[in-house]
């Protein structure tokens, strides 16, 4: 399967942004620049936002989908503080994230709840992007490729080939996020072989050559054609840009390699 075949995929993730006249008006600018686009495209807000951000889409008939940045597994029950995937489904969303680096590096999820997480949001019919991506004292460390293996086994640790159509792994390199710096996209490409290399020696060849493997960390406008014109590279998982709906449309337009 060639990078043709492989639906391209971009996501907003908007992160503890925006306000409730931002979210409205956002969401509203990135319909009207990218709501037709051939690239799959979802966007991310804040929990509290998600019915508005929802209902401005669905009266605009766009192809933009919504999805959340972060859930809690358990179905239901004493979790003070918690969203459960059923809430997020009530409320249109069909797609988390997980594994973020934010969730684990600063909020301290372990390997092992990301797996549980995926798990739930898969057999809830959730698509699922789950993040990877090494810090840069482990990269300094020449521990890139053990990293991303370790969090890769982890978070798919159980997960069928059968639901792996529902994943979309994302590559971010966790010194690259909000800092302006960018791998190269020959360091981008790189990391890329060896994680659809990986899902080859976890499932199979065919699901590795239709897994859609999105870099993120510091795309801009200005960097998007050369990250999405490697052959590994399917799309983008976006921060900063993100909130500007013209700079995200262009990078959602960079997909059209
Ligand atoms: P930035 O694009 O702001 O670097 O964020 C990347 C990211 O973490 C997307 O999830």
């Amino acid at each position: 399967m060639s990078t043709a075949d492989r639906k391209p995929f971009v996501g907003g993730n908007w992160k503890m942004n925006t306000n409730s006249a931002g979210a409205s008006a956002l969401i509203g600018a990135v319909t009207d620049r990218s709501g037709s686009s051939d690239a799959e495209v979802v966007v991310y807000p804040p929990f509290v936002y998600l019915r508005e951000v929802g209902a401005a889409m669905s009266g605009k008939g766009t192809n933009v989908r919504l999805g959340a940045q972060d859930f809690r597994h358990e179905p239901d029950g004493a979790m003070t503080g918690c969203i459960s995937l059923s809430m997020l489904k009530d409320c249109g969303a069909t797609s988390v994230l997980t594994g973020h680096s934010e969730r684990r590096h600063v909020i301290g999820e372990s390997d092992s709840l990301i797996n549980a997480k995926t798990k739930a949001a898969l057999d809830a019919g959730m698509q699922v992007v789950l993040c990877i991506g090494e810090l840069l004292e482990e990269r300094e460390a020449g521990q890139t490729d053990a990293v991303n293996e370790r969090q890769l086994r982890a978070g798919l640790d159980g997960v069928a080939e059968s639901q792996l159509g529902q994943v979309v792994l994302a590559y971010e390199p966790v010194w690259a996020i909000g800092t302006g710096k960018t791998a190269t996209s020959g360091d981008a490409q790189d990391a890329h072989t060896k994680i659809r290399g990986l899902v080859e020696s976890m499932y199979s060849a065919d699901a590795a050559s239709k897994m859609r493997i999105l870099y993120g960390g510091s795309v801009k406008p200005g960097n998007a054609v050369e990250l999405f014109g490697m052959p590994d590279i399917d799309g983008g998982l976006i921060g900063g840009a993100s909130l500007n709906a013209d700079d995200f449309g262009a990078i959602v337009d960079a997909t059209g390699r």
